[in-house]
């Protein structure tokens, strides 16, 4: 076998393993660390805020980060980019780690009230420097739990705008 057709193969089998293999952490734009964090008696909902409906829980404000930053750390590289963030009046454009598509519908606000907890959908990540997808949201994963919790499994429960 030729060089370049080798390189081929192995480009595809990366690829495969790329889509099946174990889920990684994205690069962040900056290197925050959820358990550095935690650690200092924050807690989650001092970032997450729920506004209504209830369905996202939306990331912190650089001003949050800035209430500490403006000056703790401020001569760190990655306190610069958040000042400079912050400075720009632009968001951080944190890489997702959690997504389901549009045509989902899923509510934080419902599954709190009927008892999820954060650590049951996204892992420990008070513990975690870097946060990947180590819980599983996809639509079987959504399925178990409805079925151990006896919550519908219709389809247009989660698909469609329901009355
Ligand atoms: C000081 C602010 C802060 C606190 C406190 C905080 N977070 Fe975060 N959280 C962030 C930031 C910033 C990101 C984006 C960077 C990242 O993904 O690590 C994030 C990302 C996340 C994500 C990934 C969202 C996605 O889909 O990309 C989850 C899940 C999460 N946080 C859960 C929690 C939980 C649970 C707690 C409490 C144990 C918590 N956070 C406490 C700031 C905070
Ligand atoms: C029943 C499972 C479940 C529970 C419980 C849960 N989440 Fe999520 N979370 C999800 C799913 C699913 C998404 C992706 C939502 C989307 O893409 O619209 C998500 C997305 C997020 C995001 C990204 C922003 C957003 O809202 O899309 C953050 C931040 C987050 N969750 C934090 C939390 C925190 C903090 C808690 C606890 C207070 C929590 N989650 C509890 C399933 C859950
Ligand atoms: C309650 C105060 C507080 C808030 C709010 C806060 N931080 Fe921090 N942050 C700290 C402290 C304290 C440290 C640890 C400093 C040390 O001991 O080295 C730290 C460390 C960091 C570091 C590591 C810096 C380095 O070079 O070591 C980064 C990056 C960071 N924070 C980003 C953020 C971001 C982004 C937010 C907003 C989502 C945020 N912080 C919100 C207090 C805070
Ligand atoms: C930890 C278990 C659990 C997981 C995981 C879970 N659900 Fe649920 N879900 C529930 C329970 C319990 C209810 C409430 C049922 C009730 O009130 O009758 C619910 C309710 C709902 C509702 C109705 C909300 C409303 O406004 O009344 C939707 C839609 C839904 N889930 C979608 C999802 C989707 C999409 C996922 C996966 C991304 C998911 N769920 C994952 C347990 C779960
Ligand atoms: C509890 C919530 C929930 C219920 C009930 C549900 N789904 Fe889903 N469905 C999801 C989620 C979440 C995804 C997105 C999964 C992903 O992107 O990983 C999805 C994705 C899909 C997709 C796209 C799959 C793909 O690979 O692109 C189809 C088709 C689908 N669902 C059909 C159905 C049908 C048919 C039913 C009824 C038998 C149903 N769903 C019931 C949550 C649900």
């Amino acid at each position: 076998m030729n060089r370049a057709r080798r390189g081929i193969l192995l480009a595809a089998a990366a690829a495969v393993w790329a889509a099946s293999g174990p889920e990684t952490a994205p690069e962040q734009p900056i290197p925050y660390s959820h358990r550095q964090h935690v650690a200092l008696g924050l807690k989650c909902s001092d970032c997450h805020t729920m506004p209504d409906p209830g369905e996202l829980m939306t990331f912190p404000a650089t001003a949050k980060c800035m209430s500490c930053h403006a000056s703790v750390k401020t001569g760190s590289p990655a306190i610069e980019k958040l000042a400079s963030f912050h400075r720009d009046k632009r968001p951080v454009p944190w890489v997702r780690v959690y997504q389901i598509p549009s045509y989902v519908f899923f509510s934080h606000q419902a599954h709190l009230e009927a008892g999820g907890a954060c650590e049951g959908c996204h892992g420990p990540v008070g513990e975690r420097d870097k946060l990947w997808k180590e819980r599983d949201i996809s639509m079987g994963a959504c399925m178990d739990c409805h079925r151990a919790r006896k919550a519908s499994l219709d389809c247009n429960y989660c698909h469609e705008p329901r009355q």
